[in-house]
């Protein structure tokens, strides 16, 4: 407690240090006796995070205006030993954005969200405190005929999402986020403030799918815009798993659907739904094509008729139309700018998955049975193939790519916040991991850095070696993981940026 207070008084002295030399509103830095801090503090998607026993208060909540202020912060939590978390949308799903173990400070870029579009070249500049929602909004601004393939969740932050790759509705045609990032500006450990040119290839290679939060704080980044019809096609089809066909269906989905033409995106949601005091489980299969309703149709009866998929179950929209529409809005795209509407913030715990051979009808049957016993429970089938099997699994450190049939996420949400909850629901999800366990990838089971999950391990508090932590890194990066750790002892050898789950340092012997 003593030292707390002391890194407190000297941190806050040595910020305000520096808003004299950089003449910036105060405002910036939020310490535990101002009203704003315990708003900021709650800020998060996933509550159930911040009950977490071993978890302290930030010394201070740093809401940068510029480049300076990141600088500033890093300068004066190294010098009085205070760790630093990075937060841009807050949707990390074990709060590593804002959450520490020892005496630590947040940056949270939510003052950092600008969006700067340019059509003729087809790029933009955003910032990592922008939203995946402002992002696609500011592009529709410009352009009914650019777009860009990232997540599907509109209040996702950029800054978390790129850095560690970053998924949509058209991870087939264009693969991920990351993978169209082109430029951007980091703050490394010694206060720099560098471009892509500046930070080298293998820094910017790791910031792309590695994790931002283990290199520096990323500012902005330059993204190549993707083009998109005037017109797409979007569906939502709800079979019941009470019919047996619908396994078939699914099980079906897995053969066809990775090797579909790329412009088409089908995944396969399975939740427990109470209806009308019926308990049941249904497959939702939810499209987006990048093209017309009438070739979509002439595409679905040739290659996927076991979906009976008729055009009255399908809408022509806009490109932008079928963001809010995946996002469960009304057709007003305002409501993708900023945090106006977020139906996201939940107690949950997610774990993820990759097949690479489709998995037997008798599993979704038992997967059925499992999401009886248990409300609010969801598996996410995201299908890949398309462009995901033309990039090398080493391009950036995302390596999930050719051979990958689809991503599967489980996750299971609750409402009341008491231990008893978290322990019930946080129990009943590892049982149906464990029952999967035969039927993912394997040597190892592999996960998706974005579908954060401590379970597949930690590092331990303190130093992790190399060789300790490819026990949780293979999982996320396969053989990108030694690249990885190779680039942290290049750019950040007394490890600074660390966390739960940041590259260690690649020491050979260790
Ligand atoms: P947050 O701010 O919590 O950051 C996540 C991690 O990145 C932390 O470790 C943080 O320190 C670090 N970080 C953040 N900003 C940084 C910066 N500027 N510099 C350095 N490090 C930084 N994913 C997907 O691929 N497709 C999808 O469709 C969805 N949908 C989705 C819906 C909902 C409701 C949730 C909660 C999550 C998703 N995700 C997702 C997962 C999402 O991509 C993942 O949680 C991102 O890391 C979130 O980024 P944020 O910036 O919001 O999180």
């Amino acid at each position: 407690c003593i030292n707390a207070k002391a890194n407190h008084t000297e941190f806050v002295s040595c910020m305000n240090n520096h808003i004299i030399l950089f003449a910036n509103d105060s405002r910036y830095l939020f310490t535990e006796d101002m009203p704003m801090y315990s708003s900021l503090v709650t800020s998060q998607h996933n509550p159930r995070c911040s009950n977490s026993t071993t978890s302290i208060k930030p010394v201070g909540i740093v809401t940068p205006q510029n480049e300076a202020e990141i600088q500033a912060t890093i300068m004066c939590s190294q010098k009085h030993g205070l760790q630093v978390r990075v937060r841009s949308g807050g949707h990390d799903y074990e709060g590593l954005s804002y959450l520490c173990k020892t005496p630590f400070v947040v940056i949270d870029m939510r003052n950092l969200r600008s969006v700067s579009i340019d059509i003729e070249d087809e790029t933009a500049w955003v910032q990592s405190g922008a939203t995946l929602g402002e992002l696609y909004y500011s592009i529709a601004q410009k352009s009914q005929t650019h777009g860009f393939p990232a997540g599907i969740c509109p209040s996702v932050g950029v800054g978390g999402h790129f850095s560690g790759g970053g998924f949509g509705t058209m991870v087939r045609k264009y693969g991920l986020a990351a993978d169209s990032v082109i430029d951007a500006y980091l703050v490394d450990a010694k206060g720099r403030l560098l471009d892509r040119e500046e930070m080298g290839e293998d820094l910017f290679w790791a910031i792309r799918g590695g994790g931002g939060a283990s290199f520096g704080v990323i500012v902005s980044w330059k993204i190549k815009l993707v083009r998109v019809p005037e017109k797409v096609t979007v569906f939502n089809v709800h079979k019941s798993m009470d019919d047996q066909n619908t396994t078939e269906i699914i099980h079906h989905w897995q053969y066809v659907m990775h090797k579909m033409k790329h412009e088409l995106f089908i995944r396969v949601i399975i939740q427990y739904i109470h209806d009308n005091k019926n308990t049941s489980v249904e497959a939702v299969f939810n499209s987006l094509f990048l093209g017309e309703l009438k070739d979509l149709i002439t595409l679905m009866n040739k290659k996927f008729p076991e979906l009976h998929l008729k055009p009255k179950d399908c809408i022509e929209m806009s490109w932008i139309e079928s963001v809010l529409y995946f996002a469960g809005l009304e057709k007003t795209p305002e409501l993708l700018l900023g945090n106006k509407t977020d139906p996201y913030v939940s107690y949950f715990k997610a774990k993820s998955d990759f097949v690479t051979k489709a998995i037997p009808k008798q599993v979704f049957v038992g997967i059925r049975e499992k999401f009886l016993q248990q409300k609010l429970v969801f598996l996410i089938m995201d299908p890949y193939g398309g462009r995901m099997n033309e990039i090398s699994e080493s391009h950036i450190p995302f390596p999930h790519r050719r051979g990958n049939l689809y991503n599967m996420q489980y996750l299971v949400k609750w409402d009341v916040n008491d231990v008893q909850a978290l322990h019930d629901h946080t129990h009943w999800l590892r049982g149906l991991y464990r029952y999967m366990e035969p039927y993912v990838s394997k040597h190892p089971r592999r996960a998706y850095l974005n579908y954060r999950d401590l379970d597949i391990g930690t590092n331990r508090q303190g130093n992790t070696s190399y060789v300790e932590a490819r026990v949780w890194g293979e999982k996320y990066f396969s053989g990108n993981f030694k690249r990885l750790a190779q680039v942290k002892s290049k750019v950040d050898p007394d490890n600074f940026f660390r966390n739960e789950q940041s590259i260690p340092l690649h020491i050979k012997h260790s």
